[in-house]
């Protein structure tokens, strides 16, 4: 399986709310506004190629993106060959107030879960999922919390995702011992929620700052610090 949170190219020297105070929307070089239309379907393409390339014929990719990132993704999707499965909406139990009062408090997030168009057999672990959600069909839409702060102590990340919100992700489409991959691992979440859950994992990024992060995360986790 393969979990992306791409950039969102939402940079645009804007303000938002964090924590009551009033900050910058800036996320980091690699998050600005610069591309045209066509170059960031070409960005989405080029790493969704990649991926394709190891990903298992049953293997899965969900991607987590905004209104500014993933209807762009949804596109590159489509043209590498690949059929959509889920529309999974993260709704925020808290999400910051709309600072300008000029649109509706941006309150999801929205996580498309793909998989190959030419293979029909993918893993799902429905009747877990069933569980989980006591004994119901769960539904495409997820109700969590930001990230909390004692998730965040082993270093800062701008768009650091809650480990719950990829523990059901994990849980939802893989076994123990799997193999996932994160081309865009920021602050390492996926790889420790599937440290936890006893998977396998690889996760890149272009800085390294943030892998040193994922390495404290890792250690604290392990008991090694
Ligand atoms: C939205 S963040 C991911 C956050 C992550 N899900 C977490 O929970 O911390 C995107 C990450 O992609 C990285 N990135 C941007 N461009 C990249 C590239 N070309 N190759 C690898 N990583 C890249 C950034 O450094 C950033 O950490």
């Amino acid at each position: 399986m393969i979990f992306a949170d791409p950039p969102y190219f939402l940079s645009n020297n804007g303000i938002t709310c964090h924590s009551g105070k009033m900050v910058s929307v800036n996320k980091g070089s690699w998050d600005e506004t610069k591309m045209s239309i066509e170059e960031k379907i070409k960005y989405n393409r080029k790493w969704i190629k990649a991926s394709k390339k190891v990903l298992k014929d049953e293997g899965t990719i969900f991607i987590s993106g905004t209104l500014h990132n993933i209807f762009v993704v949804g596109v590159a999707l489509e043209l590498e060959g690949f059929s959509i499965i889920n529309n999974i909406t993260w709704q925020k139990k808290n999400p910051p107030p709309h600072l300008a009062r000029k649109a509706f408090t941006h309150s999801t997030e929205t996580i498309i879960w793909t998989k190959k168009i030419d293979f029909k057999k993918y893993k799902f672990n429905y009747d877990l999922m069933k569980t989980i959600n006591g004994g119901k069909q769960m539904k495409d839409v997820w109700t969590f919390s930001l990230t909390k702060k004692n998730e965040k102590k082993y270093g800062k990340h701008p768009t650091q995702k809650p480990i719950e919100l990829l523990e059901r992700i994990i849980l939802a489409s893989t076994n123990e011992s799997d193999l996932i991959l994160d081309p865009f691992n920021g602050s390492g979440t996926t790889g420790i929620a599937a440290t936890k859950l006893n998977r396998r994992y690889i996760g890149i990024d272009i800085d390294k700052s943030y892998l040193d992060i994922t390495v404290r995360r890792y250690k604290a986790l392990k008991g090694l610090e």
